[in-house]
């Protein structure tokens, strides 16, 4: 259980780029990493509006100096302090995760960034090879994974309660574009233009969260070969897909399917996982995160509970308040960035018996949400025909 007490002797001395004022998810970055203490917020180059950045960095309390008018100028004249900042979190539009990676990287940073990482396999490969390099940790915001059932439906299906995997069924859908609202909104806005996004709006913007859920509760499989069908059912975001099919197989004969939408008109998030194995199915639905559905073929439907003391040690580890409370996004942030700041700090001494086994969701994760945006969009593009992964 996490009760509030530090997890290391420091607090890392941590920067953000982008996450201003105006953006949408700056705010649940900032209060997960600062919530445990690990991090303390010192500088940061948080607006593509330099002095609106730098008036929002004031106010956050951060000295006039160190709010800086770009990124770049940020790593270098943190660089040039004997107490410059250690790690950076990236919270920009997605064109620019890649360049501002490899530059934080270069300047000796640790880096927690938004999903999608990058947009192609050669981008993701370059990060690889240069965290290796540099001794640094890349973290990959997919939020939802640090909610506690999802552990737990990891290890359910590690200790074989589902027995072999047949299907994996996701969804992220929800219905808030269905209209044009990108032309009030600018949040929106450059989520649908390829200048920004690269070759994909759904696919890269909502499919890698429960790409990335399925992933981490069946990490033993491996896609194959995929087939993806992309739609743009507003037409102004065309070639941008507003609505998505993908189906997959994998390396032990399973079989999978995501649908991502931002045009299920009615829908909330409805972002869903369901594991079928050959005894047991599991499923996990991000608007109702502190619940797990487990049933076991030809017995009543079970629902475990998040905080509960039949759970696996591995689901309980991160508990912030006992069961029966409910706990959030927020504190599924708050453990992915305790859990990035214990990751930083493992390497940084070089330990790794304990990197061995730890769990978080690292650069393979990222660079595996970018493969695979990319060969769904080689798959739509080729007249949604199958193509194999690479
Ligand atoms: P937004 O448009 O609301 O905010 C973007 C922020 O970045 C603004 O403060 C803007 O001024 C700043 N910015 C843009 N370019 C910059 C640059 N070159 N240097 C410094 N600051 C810059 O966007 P939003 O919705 O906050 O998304 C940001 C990122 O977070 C995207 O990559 C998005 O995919 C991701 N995201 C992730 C979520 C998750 O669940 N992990 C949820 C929502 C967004």
């Amino acid at each position: 259980m996490i009760n509030g007490i530090k997890p290391l002797e420091r607090s890392l001395r941590w920067g953000m780029v982008g996450g201003g004022g105006t953006s949408q998810i700056g705010y649940i970055h900032r209060s997960a990493a600062l919530r445990d203490g690990t991090f303390s917020l010192v500088a940061g180059a948080f607006d593509i509006d330099a002095q609106r950045g730098r008036l929002f960095g004031q106010s956050l309390g951060i000295a006039a100096e160190r709010c800086y008018p770009d990124y770049a100028t940020l790593f270098r004249e943190e660089a040039a302090r004997v107490d410059g900042i250690e790690a950076v979190s990236i919270a920009t539009p997605n064109n620019t995760h890649f360049a501002i990676c490899q530059a934080a990287l270069a300047a000796g940073l640790h880096v927690v960034c938004e999903k999608p990482l990058c947009f192609t396999v050669e981008e993701a490969q370059a990060l690889v090879e240069l965290s290796q390099k540099q001794h640094k940790i890349i973290g990959v915001t997919y939020g939802y994974a640090g909610h506690q059932l999802i552990l737990q439906a990891r290890q359910m299906i590690a200790d074989g309660l589902l027995g072999e995997i047949r299907i994996i069924n996701m969804q992220f859908a929800h219905g808030f574009h269905a209209a044009a609202v990108e032309l009030d909104n600018p949040s929106t806005r450059w989520r649908v233009d390829p200048r920004f996004v690269g070759p994909s709006y759904v696919l890269g913007d909502l499919a890698t969260h429960p790409l990335f859920l399925a992933e981490t509760m069946v990490p033993q499989l491996k896609v194959k070969r995929l087939m993806c069908s992309r739609q743009s059912f507003v037409k102004t975001r065309a070639p941008l897909e507003d609505n998505a099919y993908v189906l997959m197989e994998y390396d032990n004969g399973a079989v999978g399917s995501l649908w991502c939408s931002a045009v299920n008109s009615g829908s909330m998030h409805g972002q869903k996982v369901r594991i079928v194995g050959e005894k047991a199915s599991l499923e996990w639905w991000d608007e109702q995160p502190n619940q797990l559905r487990f049933e076991v073929q030809g017995e009543p439907v079970r629902i475990l509970e998040r905080g509960m003391s039949y759970l696996d040690p591995i689901a309980l580890a991160d508990d912030r308040i006992g069961g029966g409370h409910s706990e959030g996004l927020f504190e599924a942030w708050s453990n992915l960035y305790r859990r990035f700041a214990l990751a930083m700090d493992a390497t940084d001494r070089r330990d790794r018996d304990f990197l061995a086994d730890f769990w978080y969701p690292d650069v393979a994760a990222g660079t595996m949400g970018g493969r695979w945006v990319e060969n769904c969009v080689r798959s739509a593009d080729a007249g949604a025909s199958w193509v194999e992964f690479r």
